[in-house]
């Protein structure tokens, strides 16, 4: 998809389809208001006759409007005027998309990021204009044999802005929306595809084809043997049970000074997640393969940030392992020492993403972290707590998570805190080792991040549990691309507020 701004008149746009908006009731916006002015009244005449009202979700395509010079305008319903909020303003834009896609139209001129939008600037509307179309208009054809696009579909969308002064303003905003949108898309590609084909070996590759679209991102894989080295037992007592070697794959990418101390984002790759020895039901079982979700979310935030060359040092740590049962598989019981030092007794290895990402959390004290956040579709228990709209937070650092919450209300990608309070800890005692790897039934997204929180105590650490929210079930079933958005609004922040 190809995304552009422009500034100029409506009546004078040469398109294939010009969006512009209606409120409610039967309110033209400025940009329909001129066509309305060229069409010789054509539009307030068939919304006096009822064709339209303005709510949102409504929608009116036109042919042949006399006095413009683009071939089909596409009304859309926005709500009342001067209410808009960023909800409203995603649904608008995206029902817009959902009307182009049926016209035919293989480009389009859309007047909507000129709404005003309650406390958002133009940069706002317009980097968010292409995060929710591209968004829209994402599709995962690559196991469909007839994969063949169909020959007339969207291609090129250009997003209106009033004047020159406003274009050179929104320049940077249309490349962040860019950057940003090829970033979700990468992390939605790669958790859509089956566990068959991406298993840590595939992750591990598509890291390095990642170095390779930017040079600006050294990218190393660690192997199991190395990992051994560095007394990861947690994490290989995982991937021990599967045919699959383990790979700990660590992006680097040097945007700022060597004195700048980098975030460090650390995503769960369970390729895929049987439960092993604690075996999962069958049912759904497939949705495991999502769970390398936190593992694509790092690859995506670690892309749009290269892709926008932002000034900022970040490491991407994605720990890639298949969870399996097998003859070689830990047993419910089986002890292990992290490479922390901290032993781990494993009482279900089902709860396995804990295991791979406490030794990915030491490994990242060696970077100086100015924060450390990790992603993971950890615990089913975050979806009882919040549903499928937030991403679960937990931090040991109430800044770091306020900026986090922030950033996810700005990005459409919003997370809720949870407490991580020590009264949860006990939950986790050992009779045999210095932790158990569950801590019950009770809150169970909390004690999980308890348990992470024991290998992050020399840094500002935030955890972010996507299970709820990575991805959708049913009959679309898909990934979200969640929470990159959120990753890339937060790092963004980050190096406004230090510059
Ligand atoms: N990957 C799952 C969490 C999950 C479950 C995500 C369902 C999305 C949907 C994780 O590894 C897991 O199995 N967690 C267990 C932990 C339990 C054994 C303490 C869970 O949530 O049941
Ligand atoms: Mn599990
Ligand atoms: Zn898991």
């Amino acid at each position: 998809m190809e995304y552009s701004i422009k500034s100029g008149s409506p009546q004078k746009q040469r398109s294939a389809c010009l969006v512009a908006g209606v409120h409610e009731s039967r309110k033209l916006t400025p940009a329909a208001q001129a066509v309305d002015a060229a069409a010789d009244r054509l539009l307030s005449n068939l919304l006096r006759k009822g064709d339209m009202d303005g709510k949102i979700g409504q929608s009116l395509l036109l042919h042949n409007v006399p006095g413009i010079f683009a071939d089909r305008l596409l009304l859309v319903g926005c709500g009342k005027q001067g209410d808009l909020d960023d909800r409203q303003y995603r649904k608008i834009i995206v029902n817009s998309v959902k009307q182009l896609k049926q016209t035919g139209a293989t480009e389009a001129v859309s007047f909507l990021p000129t709404l005003e939008v309650r406390n958002r600037d133009y940069p706002w509307r317009i980097q968010s204009a292409v995060q929710f179309i591209d968004h829209e208009l994402y599709q995962f054809k690559e196991f469909k044999s007839k994969n063949k696009e169909p020959k007339k579909s969207l291609r090129k969308i250009t997003l209106m802005v009033p004047g020159r002064r406003e274009l050179q303003q929104n320049e940077p905003a249309l490349t962040r929306g860019i950057a940003l949108a090829a970033g979700v898309k990468l992390t939605r590609d790669l958790a859509n595809r089956p566990a068959n084909t991406c298993t840590p070996t595939h992750l591990a590759e598509q890291a390095v084809e990642l170095g390779k679209t930017y040079p600006s991102v050294e990218v190393t894989v660690l192997e199991e043997e190395e990992m051994k080295d560095l007394g990861m037992n947690s994490l290989l007592s995982v991937s021990q049970g599967s045919a699959q070697p383990a790979k700990l794959v660590v992006f680097r990418y040097q945007g700022a000074g060597d004195d700048s101390k980098p975030v460090v984002l650390v995503g769960k790759g369970i390729t895929f997640d049987t439960g092993g020895i604690s075996i999962k039901p069958a049912s759904a079982m497939d949705e495991m393969k999502f769970d390398m979700c936190g593992a694509a979310s790092v690859f995506g935030a670690v892309a749009a940030v290269a892709g926008m060359e932002m000034p900022i040092n970040l490491v991407g740590l994605t720990p890639a392992v298949e969870n399996m049962p097998s003859g070689t598989a830990t047993k419910p019981g089986d002890i292990f020492t992290s490479m922390s030092g901290q032993t781990v007794e494993v009482l279900n290895t089902d709860a396995e993403g804990r295991l791979i990402l406490c030794d990915a959390l030491t490994y990242s004290e060696q970077f100086e972290p100015a924060a450390v956040i990790d992603i993971a579709t950890l615990t089913g228990a975050v979806i009882i707590a919040l549903g499928k709209h937030a991403t679960g937070l937990l931090s040991n650092h109430d800044p770091l998570a306020a900026e986090l919450l922030k950033a996810g209300e700005t990005a459409g990608d919003r997370a809720w805190q949870l407490p991580l309070w020590e009264e949860y800890e006990k939950q986790l005692d050992s009779p045999f080792a210095d932790m158990a790897n569950i801590g019950g039934r009770e809150a169970g997204t909390i004690t999980a991040a308890c348990f992470l929180s024991k290998f992050a105590r020399k840094f500002h650490w935030a955890h972010l549990d996507i299970a709820g929210t990575a991805w959708v079930s049913g009959k679309n079933k898909c990934a979200t691309g969640r929470p990159v958005p959120l990753l890339v609004q937060y790092l963004t922040r980050h190096c406004e507020k230090r510059n």
